[in-house]
C-alpha cells in the first residue's frame, strides 16, 4: 500500500535526518540511495498479497464468487484484521477461529500485513450480485432479520447488524448480500459454539434459540440485502 511505503520511507528518512545533518560534508548522496541498496528486499504490498494470495479465493478485489468462501468487498477493516488474527494460532494455543486453510493463509502475515489487508478489503465496492430462489424463504428471512421472533427470544439481527446489514464497526460485522452459504455455515458454527472469535457469545445465544429453517431463511435474506 501506498500509504505504508510512505510511512516506511519516512520513518528511513528521520532515521537518517540526524545523522546527515552533523556530518555535512557527505550529507548530499548519503541518504536516498542507502535505503534501497542496504534494506532487505521490500515486503509484498497488500496489494501483492492479495492478488497473489487470496485472489484465487475471494477475488483480487474481495469479490468471491465461491459460495463457501465469504465476500470481504466493503467489509469493515477492524473485523477484517480481527478475524484474520483470529485464524492464527499464537504459541501452543490453538487459533480462536478454527479453519485449516485461512489458518495456513494468515501463518505468514504480519500484525501490519493484517491491518493493511483491512484497509484494502474495506476500499472495494460490492460488485456481486445475488439471486436468492425462494421468495418464501426470502420473506421469512426478512421478517426474523427486522423483527426477530418474540416468542422464542430470537433477537432481531437489524440490532446488531443494522437495518441494511451495513454493520456498525469495529465489532458488528456488514453482512448484506453475503453468499446464503457462507452466511449458513457460519450460523451453524456459532451454534455449535465452533466459532471462538465470537469474543462475548453473542451470537451463539442468538443460534441456540433458532431452528434450522429460521437460519436457512435468514441466510437466503441476508444475500439478497444491499
Ligand atoms: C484456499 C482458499 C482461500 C484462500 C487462498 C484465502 N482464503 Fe480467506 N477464507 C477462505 C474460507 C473457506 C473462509 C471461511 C473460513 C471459515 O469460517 O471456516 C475464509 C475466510 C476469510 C475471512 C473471514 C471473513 C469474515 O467475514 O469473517 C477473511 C478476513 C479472509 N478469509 C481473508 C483472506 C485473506 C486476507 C487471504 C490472503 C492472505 C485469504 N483469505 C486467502 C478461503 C480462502
Ligand atoms: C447482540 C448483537 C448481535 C445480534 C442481535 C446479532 N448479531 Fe450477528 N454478530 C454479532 C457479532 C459481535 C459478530 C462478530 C463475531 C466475531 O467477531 O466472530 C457477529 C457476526 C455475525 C456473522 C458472521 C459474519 C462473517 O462475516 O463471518 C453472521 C453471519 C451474523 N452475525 C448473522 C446474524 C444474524 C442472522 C442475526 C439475527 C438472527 C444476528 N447476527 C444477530 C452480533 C450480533
Amino acid at each position: 500500500m501506498k500509504m505504508i511505503k510512505m510511512t516506511i520511507m519516512l520513518a528511513a528518512f528521520a532515521m537518517v535526518m540526524p545523522i546527515s545533518a552533523e556530518t555535512t560534508e557527505d550529507a548530499a548522496p548519503a541518504d536516498a540511495p542507502v535505503a534501497s541498496a542496504d534494506a532487505p528486499a521490500a515486503p509484498a504490498t497488500v496489494e501483492e498479497i492479495a492478488a497473489g494470495v487470496c485472489a484465487g479465493c475471494h477475488n483480487a478485489d474481495g469479490n468471491s464468487v465461491i459460495p463457501m468462501n465469504p465476500i470481504l468487498a466493503g467489509q469493515h477493516a477492524e473485523y477484517i484484521t480481527k478475524q484474520l488474527m483470529d485464524f492464527k494460532a499464537t504459541g501452543d494455543e490453538s487459533p480462536k477461529r478454527n479453519s485449516p486453510v485461512m489458518s495456513a493463509m494468515v501463518a505468514t502475515l504480519s500484525e501490519e500485513d493484517m491491518k493493511a489487508l483491512g484497509a484494502y478489503y474495506a476500499k472495494q465496492k460490492t460488485t456481486t450480485s445475488q439471486i436468492a430462489a425462494d421468495e418464501k424463504l426470502v420473506e421469512a428471512g426478512k421478517i426474523l432479520y427486522h423483527g426477530g421472533n418474540l416468542s422464542d427470544e430470537i433477537p432481531a439481527c437489524a440490532s446488531c447488524h443494522g437495518p441494511t446489514g451495513a454493520g456498525i464497526p469495529p465489532h458488528y460485522p456488514a453482512i448484506a448480500g453475503q453468499h446464503a452459504e457462507y452466511t449458513m455455515m457460519q450460523l451453524e458454527l456459532f451454534n455449535k459454539a465452533e466459532r471462538g472469535s465470537d469474543d462475548n457469545n453473542v451470537m451463539q445465544q442468538v443460534l441456540t434459540r433458532m431452528n434450522p429453517l429460521e437460519k436457512r431463511a435468514v441466510s437466503a435474506y441476508i444475500s439478497t440485502m444491499r
